[in-house]
Formats: C-alpha cells, structure tokens, sequence
C-alpha cells in the first residue's frame, strides 16, 4: 500500500494563498499527494515568512524562511513573481490549462484584479474547481470587508461568549478558525473533485472565516431563533454554562483538571469521587441543579482534586470510572506526550535549514498512507525554474530574462 499512488497524485493546484487560512487547504492538497505550485507574490511573497523563528546562520540572514511559513507551506513548490506585470499574468493565465485547482484567499476583487477571477479562469480551463477564501464570503453586505481570524470570529457570535462573565470579551490565542476554514475548503475541493471526475464540471466554492465560525455554534443558534432574547448566551469563564459540571478544576499550584460531565455521566463522577452524598444532595441531584450552583460544586470538585498527592492520581481516579478528563496541558507538555508522539500528532521533521522542529501532523489518520515525515519547504521561488520547465516548456535563457525583467524573485540566499 505505502507504494501506491496517494489519493491526489496528479492533480495540480495553483496556490495564490497566504498566511493560515488558504496555506492550510492547499497544505492538506499537498499532504494528500496533489503539485501544489504556491504563487508568491514579489517582492517577499506570503507575508507569513518574516514571523516565526528563521535560521541563526549568518549566511542566511536575509532568507526569509520561517518556522511559521514551514509549518503552512511545506510539501508546496514555491513560484515567486511580480503579478502585476501584464508579463507574469500572462504567464501564470498560460499554466491554467494544465492546473485542476486554483486557491486565494485575498481580499474580495483583489484575484480579480491580479486578472484570476473565476470568469476569466473559466474561459481558459472550464474544469478548474477554484475556491476563494475570504474574511466574509464573496457576496453580502460584510463581502468589502478585509479580516483575519479574530474578525470573523467576533461576528460570528464566538468572542462574545468568551472570557470571564463580568469580565470584557477575551480572545483564542491560536487562529482556529483560520485552520478550520483551510480544512473545510479542502474537504469542499476533495468534494468538488469527486463531483468533476463523474460529470466533468468545474465550479466555483466561495469559503470564508465567518461561515466557518457561524458553522462551529454546536446549541445556541436554534435556541436562539425561538426564544429571541429570552436567551442570551453569555460568557461563562472556565465553567460552562449548561453546568454539568464541565470546565478547568484547579487542582493546585496553577495546575487544572478539565471534566467534562453530562448527566448520564454524573453518577460515574459521584463514583469517581466516592461521595455518593452529592447525588442526593437537592443542589446537585438535578442537571438544572448542577447549573444553578456550578459554583458550589466547583468548590466541592476542587476541594476533593486538592486531597490526591499528585494531579496524574486524581486523573487516575476519574479514569476508573470512565468519566471524561484532562489535565490542563501547555504546548511545552503536550508536545512532549508520549501518546501525541507515537500517532505524530506531534510530527518531527528533519528541516535542512531550521533543524529539527515539531509540527503538527495530519488531523485524520489514512490506513493507505502513513503520515509522511520527509517534508520539504521551499525558499522564495527555489521553484521557479522547474514550474516555468514543467508547465510552459521554457528554457534557461528565456527563464533568466524574466529575473533581469524583474518578473521573477527568489530569496537573495538560494544558490546561483
Ligand atoms: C489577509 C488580508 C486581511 C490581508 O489584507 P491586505 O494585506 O490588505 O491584502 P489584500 O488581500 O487586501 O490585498 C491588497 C493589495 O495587496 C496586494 N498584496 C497582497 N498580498 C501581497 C503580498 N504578499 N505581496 C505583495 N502584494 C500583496 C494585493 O495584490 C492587493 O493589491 P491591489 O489592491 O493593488 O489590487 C486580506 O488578504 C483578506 O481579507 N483575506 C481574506 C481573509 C483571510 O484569508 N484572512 C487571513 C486568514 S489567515
């Protein structure tokens, strides 16, 4: 099986994608077997290069290969040029009829005007499954509007419920919904070309931060829309609002345990506590009970988490019965868990530049094709000589006069 074709071998994707959101659907693309032919725009290209850690050597100070552009845009080729020269349009519009999927996440018109919109890619290569990803979606009122992450999340309805009750709106401090809209326009082109393959037809998916986040409201939504504002979702701190009890329990010294209790579990945790008081005490023997005095029970759970000699003991103790817990862990502990390690989810690449780094791995484990760890990243337009070669047929002369025209960039470090 590792021998056979991965699943998108032989499709090629024209990546115009940058920072989290867009490099995430094409870095699964590529993950899953797929060219992908990143277009970097000059002069420095994804503007993720100049954030994350770079390379201490001293030959390598002006690269601008990054921890953070590894992490998005490995396993891509990466294509540097000056779009907006009438020259490289026409260039990259000469490479559509071989490509199966364009990506961009710009703002809204900005492909347009780079001269990628869908209606003139279609023209050229009707097959082509394209898929924008923006901040609000292509069409709607918000549509004119630029964002990252965060200002999708907070119109989605998500920051408000975040943070302490009495306390201002807090904030994620890693861009999930940048990730999951990546994942969702992957899963929407895997879709998309399952659909071309049986009926020949290209079509257009319009993703964006905002309908990700909308997407994740698991409850409220419905609720909502019946009962107006007779309910209000409000910010709940490090207790859920439904009670439970769900939520980070301090065990001690700044170190939590996070439970997650529905009712049919709530006599597993009674168990686990070896309090069989707390399932008739009238505060707690009802779901509603719990809710209204989740503080009380807090208490309760707290005092009897502080009791173990160690938090692994108190988690051992839950373990037994079954009831669904964690500890609290940093990225310094979970990067080091043997468990994340042995499935890479914790993936360790051998960089050639940066050296030995953790990245996440693939979120879906496939039977056919272990999780690759020989991953390569390129520098700005290290491909560019191979992606004019494979797909227009150019020769070297022709190549270095698109450098000396200004066309073409690549990272001043890369070799001559
Ligand atoms: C991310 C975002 C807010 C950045 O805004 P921005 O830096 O102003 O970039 P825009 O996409 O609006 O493009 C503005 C101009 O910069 C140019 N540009 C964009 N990226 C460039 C780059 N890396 N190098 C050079 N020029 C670039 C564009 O061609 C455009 O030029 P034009 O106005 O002359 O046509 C915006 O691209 C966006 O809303 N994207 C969609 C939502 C999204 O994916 N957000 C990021 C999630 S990780």
């Amino acid at each position: 099986m590792p021998n056979s074709p991965r699943m998108l071998e032989g499709y090629r994707v024209l990546d115009f994608s940058q920072f989290v959101a867009g490099p995430t659907c094409t870095r699964l693309l590529a993950e899953m077997g797929a060219e992908v032919i990143k277009v970097e725009l000059a002069p420095h290209g994804d503007r993720v290069r100049a954030d994350g850690l770079k390379s201490q050597a001293p030959e390598l100070k002006d690269s601008n290969y990054s921890t953070y552009y590894v992490q998005h845009n490995h396993s891509k080729l990466s294509f540097a040029i000056d779009l907006k020269q009438p020259r490289a349009k026409e260039l990259v519009m000469a490479m559509l009829p071989s490509i199966d999927v364009v990506v961009e996440n710009f703002a809204p018109h900005v492909i347009d005007r780079l001269g990628f919109s869908y209606e003139a890619i279609r023209k050229v290569n009707p097959k082509i499954i394209m898929c924008s990803i923006s901040m609000a979606g292509q069409t709607g009122p918000l549509s004119y509007k630029a964002g990252y992450d965060f200002i999708g999340q907070a119109y989605a309805g998500v920051t408000d419920g975040i943070g302490q009750v009495d306390g201002p709106p807090a904030m994620t401090t890693m861009a999930i919904g940048d990730v999951s809209t990546g994942v969702a326009s992957a899963m929407a082109i895997g879709f998309a070309l399952l659909h071309r393959e049986r009926t020949g037809e290209g079509q257009y998916l319009d993703a964006s931060l905002l309908d990700t986040y909308f997407h994740m409201h698991e409850k409220s939504v419905p609720v909502v829309s019946l009962r107006g504002d007779k309910f209000r979702p409000t910010r709940s701190g490090s207790l859920h609002p439904d009670g439970g009890p769900t939520g980070a329990f301090h065990y001690r010294d700044g170190q939590y345990v996070f439970l997650t209790v529905p009712p049919h579990q709530w006599p597993q945790l009674v168990r686990a506590m070896g309090m069989p008081e707390l399932a008739s005490d009238p505060r707690f023997r009802s779901a509603r009970g719990r809710r209204d005095n989740k503080e009380q029970l807090r208490d309760v759970i707290e005092k009897w988490l502080s009791g173990f000699a160690t938090r692994d003991d108190a988690l051992a103790a839950l373990d037994k019965e079954r009831v669904p817990c964690a500890p609290v862990l940093s990225v310094n502990d979970s990067i080091k868990h043997p468990h994340l390690n042995e499935r890479k989810t914790v993936r360790w690449v051998n960089d050639p530049i940066l050296g030995r780094i953790a990245i996440p791995g693939m979120p879906v484990k496939f039977s056919a094709w272990p999780d690759r760890v020989d991953l390569h990243a390129s520098r700005l337009g290290q491909d560019n000589e191979r992606v004019l070669r494979e797909l227009l047929k150019m020769d070297h002369n022709q190549i270095s006069k698109l450098y000396e025209e200004g066309i073409l960039v690549r990272d001043p470090t890369l070799p001559a």
